[in-house]
């Protein structure tokens, strides 16, 4: 079985959208069915499904939802009226541009329907959801044919599976390197949430995967021993010049890897290439409750800074891996052959 069968972060079952609830992973895999907009902009707000091609999935089935609940309502106003919920989901999230490319083909889709939008809108939902998969296996080959089978890799948050349709972004690629003979992961902890720990290296595991844990701080020391070759990360927003927002860390981890002479590679489908925002200083960054960092006991006497993302440079990027194809040193002109 692979990863795709055996780790579904998001499903439609029986007219519902079945969402794994990725918060209580590693201990307990629970999953919860949602019958409305409102309920998986919640979801998506509280992080029971987070990584950005998932968000954009959750929030294309979210308006199915949400335009059979309109149309059951008024057949003559329901277009009207799902305005309200698209707007809803635009704000549950607001760095990962999936969501907002997700619900913007939805909506051309709205604007072509005459009549019941359900099975429509279902298709273009399903269509999303496996051309997401489709890419994310074709990123995986492109990936890994720039890997030898004794270098070393290392991951950051999860680009795996459970962030994506299916088969993972980075992760994708750190499968498909694997079945090539690489034998050595890496995976960092990734404060504050710990998607490394409690899902990179659940998935890996679960695949068989072999996976190697370090917490954040230790990535420099672990690159100054020559055991990484390669930094391979997702991204939740890629802009017209290169730069890619990720999640917070991936930036240290880049110019870490500059000194140690260790490449980055950045794996996104194209739905993560936002051509309207020139450069990395145009997106918006998702500041997270301080409670995410602080100890109760401190009771307002002490604060936290909590950015979920940074920005890391094109020019500190070595590739950048999408569906349509590879781009080596990412800069404006480069990024323009992907268009
Ligand atoms: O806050 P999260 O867990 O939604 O952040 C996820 C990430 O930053 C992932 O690395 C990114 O979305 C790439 S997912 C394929």
């Amino acid at each position: 079985m692979d990863s795709t069968e055996q780790i579904k972060a998001l499903e439609w079952v029986e007219g519902k959208l079945k969402l794994l609830d990725q918060r209580k992973l590693p201990e307990r895999e629970e999953y919860g069915f949602f019958d409305s907009a409102e309920e998986v902009a919640d979801a998506i707000r509280t992080m029971q499904v987070r990584g950005a091609p998932a968000i954009g999935i959750a929030a294309a089935y979210a308006v199915v939802l949400a335009a059979r609940q309109q149309y059951e309502c008024s057949s003559e106003n329901w277009k009207e009226a799902i305005e309200a919920d698209l707007k809803l989901l635009s704000e549950s999230r607001p760095t990962a541009v999936n969501l907002f490319w997700a619900l913007e083909v939805m909506g051309e889709e709205i604007a072509q329907i005459d009549g019941n939008p359900y099975r429509q809108l279902l298709d273009k939902a399903l269509e999303i959801h496996n051309d997401d998969i489709q890419a994310n296996k074709a990123m995986g080959e492109f990936g890994a044919a720039y890997l030898q089978s004794e270098e070393g890799l290392m991951t950051h948050c999860n680009a795996g599976a459970l962030a994506t349709g299916g088969y993972g972004t980075a992760l994708g690629v750190v499968r498909s390197a694997v079945k090539k003979g690489i034998k050595t992961v890496y995976a960092s902890e990734t404060r504050p949430w710990m998607q490394g720990a409690r899902l990179t290296v659940w998935e890996l595991y679960k695949d068989d995967i072999s996976a190697t844990l370090i917490t954040d701080s230790a990535a420099s020391w672990l690159m100054k021993q020559g055991k990484i070759h390669w930094v391979i990360v997702g991204a939740d927003r890629i802009a017209a010049n290169g730069d890619v927002a990720n999640k917070i860390g991936t930036y240290s981890l880049a110019v870490l890897a500059k000194y140690h002479g260790v490449k980055v590679m950045v794996v996104a489908p194209m739905s993560t290439v936002d051509w309207d925002c020139p450069n990395g200083e145009m997106i918006p960054i998702e500041e997270r409750d301080q409670s995410e960092l602080l100890n109760p006991i401190y009771d307002g006497k002490v604060s936290a800074w909590n950015p979920s993302f940074d920005v890391t440079p094109a020019e500190l990027i070595d590739l950048i891996v999408t569906e349509r194809g590879v781009v080596e040193r990412p800069d404006n002109k480069a990024m323009q052959t992907l268009r």
